[in-house]
């Protein structure tokens, strides 16, 4: 019989939100919106924001990497990579994931940050998990996090109700139970370019007067466009994954998607066949994390899950980038 086959278990997941909320009637008077419109447009009641200027997307990374550690019961050394999937730096360079190697004390590990927005975490899992896989390595740290409100221009109603800030990580573990990382499809548009993004910053547009005073250091997003992409991407992604696994809706446990907008969550379950009660949906309280969102649903429905289950994660952001996962859960016993 052949050997059974290496897979990547999530073996722990830890989160961190910073303590300051941003609520509707907060954002009401600051532009000219309001919480009837953002709550029925998107989802959103509330987001965390990264308030103290001391800190930046290393220190929320690195609190829900310790998090994580410390519910798998791993040392720090013994962690052989860490992956952060980030589209807010602390710097250019050198890379969050060297800063939070520090910060963990990681000896062993390397690491590098993957850019691929709201897709960044799900692209980081599969890495992670193709590394477990090749017997590379036993132990992956894969962490999503984001302080949006760093890049977000709070004159601009359009999208500053949508972004929030925040960080999860899971930790990936080589395993022979059959769980963990099974299936994933990726895709990338770069034609999706400037209907979500940051223009100035990179080495085509560097900091300068001009482009301060022109407000290109700031998000900006075609919001129509992104959203009948999303729709189309996420839904179709879910639905690839799910029909080569010769999966249906009621195998699914969750589908746990990318928080952008609840209209786009709700599109993609109705496509996969699954009703409301299998979508994990924490928008209304932390809007969108970017890279952050899929890891802080794992840890907000980490106690209702189970050995066993089936999750899809699917995600869709600026490049445009978009995939999915199916994901068999490999601890807990649920409710
Ligand atoms: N408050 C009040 N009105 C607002 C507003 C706000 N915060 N933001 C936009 N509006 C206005 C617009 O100016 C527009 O007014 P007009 O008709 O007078 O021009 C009107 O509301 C409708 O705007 P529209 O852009 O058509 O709204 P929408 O229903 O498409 O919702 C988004 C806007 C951004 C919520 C939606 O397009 C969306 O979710 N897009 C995808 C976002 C996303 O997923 N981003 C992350 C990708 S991972």
């Amino acid at each position: 019989m052949a050997d059974p086959k290496t897979t990547a278990a999530v073996t722990a997941v830890g989160a961190y939100l910073p303590p300051d909320r941003l609520t509707n009637a907060d954002l009401e008077a600051l532009v000219d919106t309001n919480d009837e419109w953002i709550r029925s447009r998107t989802g959103i009641e509330e987001r965390r924001i990264l308030r103290d200027p001391t800190k930046a997307t290393s220190f929320m990374a690195t609190e829900a990497a310790r998090e994580c550690l410390a519910k798998a019961g791993v040392a720090p050394d013994d962690v052989d990579c860490i992956l952060v999937a980030t589209i807010t730096p602390d710097h250019v360079f050198p890379s969050t994931a060297c800063l939070v190697q520090h910060k963990l004390g990681a000896q062993r590990a390397w690491g590098y940050d993957i850019s691929a927005a709201c897709s960044g975490f799900l692209y980081g899992l599969t890495t992670g998990a193709k590394m477990i896989e090749a017997g590379m390595h036993r132990r992956v740290l894969v962490i999503g996090g984001d302080a949006m409100s760093r890049i977000i221009d709070y004159t601009d109603r359009t999208t500053c109700v949508i972004f929030g800030d925040g960080a999860g990580a899971v930790l990936l573990e080589a395993t022979t139970d059959g769980t963990g990382v099974l299936d994933s499809v990726q895709y990338v548009d770069g034609s999706g370019v400037d209907a979500l993004w940051m223009e100035a910053g990179g080495s085509l547009h560097p900091a300068t007067r001009e482009t301060v005073d022109a407000r290109l250091h700031y998000v900006r997003q075609d919001g129509k466009t992104v959203f009948k992409r999303a729709v189309t991407g996420m839904a179709d992604a879910a639905a690839e994954v799910m029909e080569r696994n010769g999966l249906s809706g009621p195998d699914i446990r969750y589908l746990v998607p990318h928080q952008a907008n609840l209209r786009i969550i709700d599109a993609t379950a109705r496509r996969m066949g699954i009703g409301p009660d299998q979508v994990m949906v924490n928008i209304a309280r932390y809007g969108n994390t970017t890279a952050g969102t899929l890891p802080l649903c794992l840890a907000d429905w980490e106690a209702d899950l189970r050995t066993g289950d089936n999750l899809v994660l699917a995600a869709f952001g600026g490049g445009f980038t978009w995939g999915a996962t199916w994901l068999k859960w490999s601890y807990g016993s649920g409710q």
